[in-house]
Parts: structure tokens; C-alpha cells; sequence
């Protein structure tokens, strides 16, 4: 998979690159390449944003600029570019990513990220430049380049061969496997602490009462995740 990042703080990719399973990728085939649109903007003094028309706070990154860094990058008119590849906008009210988007993104080929800043963007590069516009949640962080970190760790995890065994993947929370719901929790050695102790079917060996109470915990956090929250 290839991914660009267009980003005014490419250096903050370098330290995310580094890290071990994000290497694992990157040696397994992926590509992360940052495009600082700073350095492309037609604009004297490396200028990137404006204020909004209409007044308010903040600034707002141009059209102009978001489409001189695309086309440098790509040689095309970005308007043609979004209809043969994923051109994400990364922004607090797009889409919310879950499982199933990092499954249909995990199965292209390559992906755009553009990180905002300040105020977000000029709508027109959503309207026109973005084929998707993606948040990691609802609330906003100062840049798109955190929410373009944490799109690329959920992806990588669906790479093939990311994770040593295929399954791990497979049973993830939200998996298809677990029906959408969390995973079921985990317990390791000592079986007992401070006398709490491992349910003992865990320990029982017997493989069907194993999944059986596993799948049953996945359930109920589900519910749980979802339930109405104590005051
Ligand atoms: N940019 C700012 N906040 C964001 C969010 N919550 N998700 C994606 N991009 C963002």
C-alpha cells in the first residue's frame, strides 16, 4: 500500500515511522511519504491559509495551495485525481472511522491523507479535491496529523502479516468474527493475584467452553459500551 500524507508538519511522520510495527509495515511492502504543502504553495512567503470570508476565528487552508501540492505531487488535476484513489480529508465532523472503514480502507491499493490545520479547510477541497472526509472522533484536535497516525496504526494492523498470526487479527474487538462487538478480556499468568482469580474455565483446557464464555463477554461489553452511562 502507498500512502502520501500532505501535511505542514512532516517531521512529526518521522518519529511515527520509527516505530517498531509501523517499520514491520513499511519493510513488508507500505510506503508512508509526507508532502509539505508549504513547500508548493504558489503564495509569496510560504503562505498556506486565510482568514474566512464571512469573519470569524482562525484560518483556513486555501484551495489554491491544497491544489498546487497535489498536482506537484501527482501531475494530474486533482478533481480527476479523487476518482481513481482515496483522497482523505481528515476532519472532526467526516465520517467516523470504525472497523469496518479500516477494512475497506486496508483494501486500497493507496491513500491520500490530507492533515488540516487551524480553522480546517476551504470546503472547496472537500467538495472537490476529497473523495472521504474522516474523523477519529468527536472532538477537535489542532491538526489532522494525529487522526492521519491513528488511521494509518488501524490499517497497518489488517496488513497481512502484521501481527505474526493471522488470527489475532481475525478475532479482533469489532471484528466480523467477534460480530461487531469488543474483544473479550484477557488473562495472563499469575492465575492468581491479591486473590483475584482467572475464571476457571479459562483454565479448564476445554476449548468449546472457552469460546462459549468468550463470545459471551464480547456480548455484554458490547451492550455495556452502548448502554446508558451512570450519572
Ligand atoms: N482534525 C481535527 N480534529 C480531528 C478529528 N477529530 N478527526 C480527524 N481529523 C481532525
Amino acid at each position: 500500500m502507498e500512502i502520501d500524507v500532505f501535511t505542514l508538519f512532516p517531521e512529526w511522520f518521522q518519529w511515527f515511522s520509527a516505530q517498531r510495527h509501523v517499520r514491520n509495515a513499511l519493510v513488508a511492502g507500505t510506503s508512508i511519504q509526507c508532502v509539505n504543502f508549504r513547500e508548493h504553495t504558489p503564495l509569496s512567503g510560504g503562505q498556506v491559509d486565510d482568514t474566512p470570508f464571512g469573519g470569524g476565528a482562525g484560518m483556513v487552508l486555501r484551495v489554491d495551495v491544497l491544489e498546487a501540492a497535489l498536482r506537484a505531487r501527482y501531475d494530474a488535476d486533482p478533481v480527476e485525481l479523487r476518482k481513481r484513489r482515496r483522497v482523505i480529508a481528515l476532519a472532526p465532523g467526516g465520517r467516523l472511522l470504525d472497523d469496518r472503514l479500516v477494512d475497506e480502507l486496508a483494501g486500497e491499493p493507496a491513500l491520500t491523507l490530507l492533515c488540516g490545520r487551524y480553522e480546517g479547510f476551504d470546503e472547496r477541497i472537500v467538495e472537490h479535491f476529497a473523495s472521504d472526509v474522516v474523523s477519529i472522533g468527536r472532538y477537535v484536535l489542532s491538526g489532522g496529523e494525529l487522526a492521519a497516525m491513528v488511521l494509518c496504526d488501524a490499517v497497518f494492523r489488517k496488513l497481512p502479516g502484521a501481527l505474526g498470526h493471522e488470527e489475532s487479527a481475525a478475532q479482533e474487538s469489532f471484528s466480523a468474527a467477534l460480530e461487531g462487538h469488543p474483544e473479550y478480556p484477557h488473562y495472563t499468568r499469575p492465575a492468581e493475584y491479591r486473590g483475584w482469580r482467572v475464571p476457571e474455565v479459562l483454565l479448564s483446557g476445554h476449548h468449546g467452553r472457552i469460546e462459549e464464555w468468550r463470545s459471551a463477554r464480547s456480548r455484554e461489553r458490547g451492550a455495556a459500551a452502548e448502554g446508558p452511562r451512570e450519572p
